[in-house]
């Protein structure tokens, strides 16, 4: 059984850089498992931790029931695929695919079997004549997966290999590493600054911030119940709005930001009464938010400042004291620049979150 599991794991490099602080992570085998945090956060140290690649400062690496601490990189049956392919030049595809298996010594029929299984799982079959200076970029991404998937190792580990793709390529290409995943039922671990991949690829997202894990759960849990205020921020797209202020009580219930907005609570959001008076941070995500209805109560109103028209969606930029306010609608919204949109938080969207550094996510019952 392939499973991977860090203990305490952590790593200074020399100079005295905390790359990673102690890190518990425990991967099922089987699991899809992605590391995403903002550049410089400690997601590739970490995987080249487990990969060996990176020696390890405080802690143990396990894969499978072994400790791994002490063991080459090539003698713990992982593959790793990188943004940069790396594919021998001089080399056609199938020869690339077999260069590995070769130094191994495995016997030449085996080495045919996999090349080929792996070429027709990537769909790759018709390439394997060419040299890589003939395919695509997303082709040489295939045949770089395809030389993990020929070693069949207990555990892969992928670090940002879509990168290198250009947008429309690399939609494709997340689909496909989904697919293998299912194919195979191998343990993965994938890194990735973008959290369009961590959410659409993971089955449990590690997010990461200054070598310090700020949370581990599924996609859906991150996104309905993020810990702080940094996944909150980090997780979704557009990022979900934030405002300083504080709940009071005056003519229902009103969240008055620090610099004078005052923004009136849906009737059916209802705190505790110790989130009342108390400096907090109220977050809530685009889609969230909705339309008022022309002529009524509205809970918020200020000038339009940026029309986003998408076709299936708009983003509206809302200019409030406070800084801009981003609002998510379904379809065409007719909102009209420099004129006031009158908007409603919807009560299921509101999270509340404390004022400091640390920001931790209050529960508003
Ligand atoms: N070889 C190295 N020597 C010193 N510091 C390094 C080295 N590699 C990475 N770091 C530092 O460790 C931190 C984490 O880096 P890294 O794991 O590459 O982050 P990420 O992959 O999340 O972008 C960064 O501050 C980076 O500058
Ligand atoms: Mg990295």
């Amino acid at each position: 059984m392939a499973q991977v599991i860090l203990q305490q794991v952590s790593k200074t490099y020399p100079g005295g850089v905390i790359a990673v602080h102690p890190l518990d992570l425990h991967i099922a085998h089987g699991e899809f498992v992605v590391l995403v945090g903002p550049s410089g956060c400690g997601k590739s140290t970490t995987l080249r931790m487990i990969a060996g690649l990176e020696e390890i400062t405080g802690g143990t690496v396990a894969i499978g029931d072994r400790v791994v601490n002490e063991v080459e990189p090539r003698d713990r049956n992982i593959a790793m695929v990188f943004q940069n392919y790396a594919l021998y030049p001089h080399m056609d595809v199938r020869e690339n695919l077999e260069f590995g298996l070769r130094m191994r010594k495995m016997p030449r029929e085996e080495i045919t079997r996999r090349v080929d299984d792996a070429a027709r799982i990537l769909g790759i079959e018709l390439l394997l004549k060419r040299k890589p200076r003939a395919l695509s970029g997303g082709q040489r991404q295939r045949v770089a997966l395809g030389r993990a998937i020929v070693r069949d190792p207990d555990v892969f580990l992928f670090d940002e290999p879509l990168s290198n793709l250009d947008a429309k390529m690399r939609v494709q290409m997340r689909a496909e590493i989904a697919r293998l995943h299912h194919r195979l039922g191998a343990t993965m671990i994938y890194v990735t600054h973008d959290q369009t991949e961590a959410m659409t690829l993971g089955q449990r997202i590690v997010v990461m911030k200054d070598g310090v894990v700020q949370q581990v759960a599924a996609p859906l849990e991150l996104y309905e119940r993020p810990a702080n205020r940094f996944v909150a921020g980090f997780i979704g797209s557009p990022a979900m709005n934030f405002l300083s202020g504080h709940l009071e009580r005056a003519e229902g219930l009103r969240f008055i930001t620090d610099s004078g907005d005052s923004v009136a609570m849906p009737a059916d959001f209802a705190p505790a009464a110790r989130l009342l008076d108390r400096p907090t941070v109220m977050g809530i995500r685009p889609e969230h938010i909705d339309l008022a209805a022309a002529g009524a109560a509205s809970g918020l109103a200020a000038p339009v400042q940026v029309v986003e028209s998408l076709g299936s969606e708009t983003m509206v930029h809302l200019g409030l004291k406070s800084g801009t306010f981003v609002v998510r609608f379904p379809g065409q919204a007719a909102a009209k620049i420099d004129k006031p949109l009158a908007v409603n938080l919807r009560a299921d969207g509101i999270r509340l979150f404390d004022a400091d550094e640390q920001g931790l996510a209050l529960p508003t019952a």
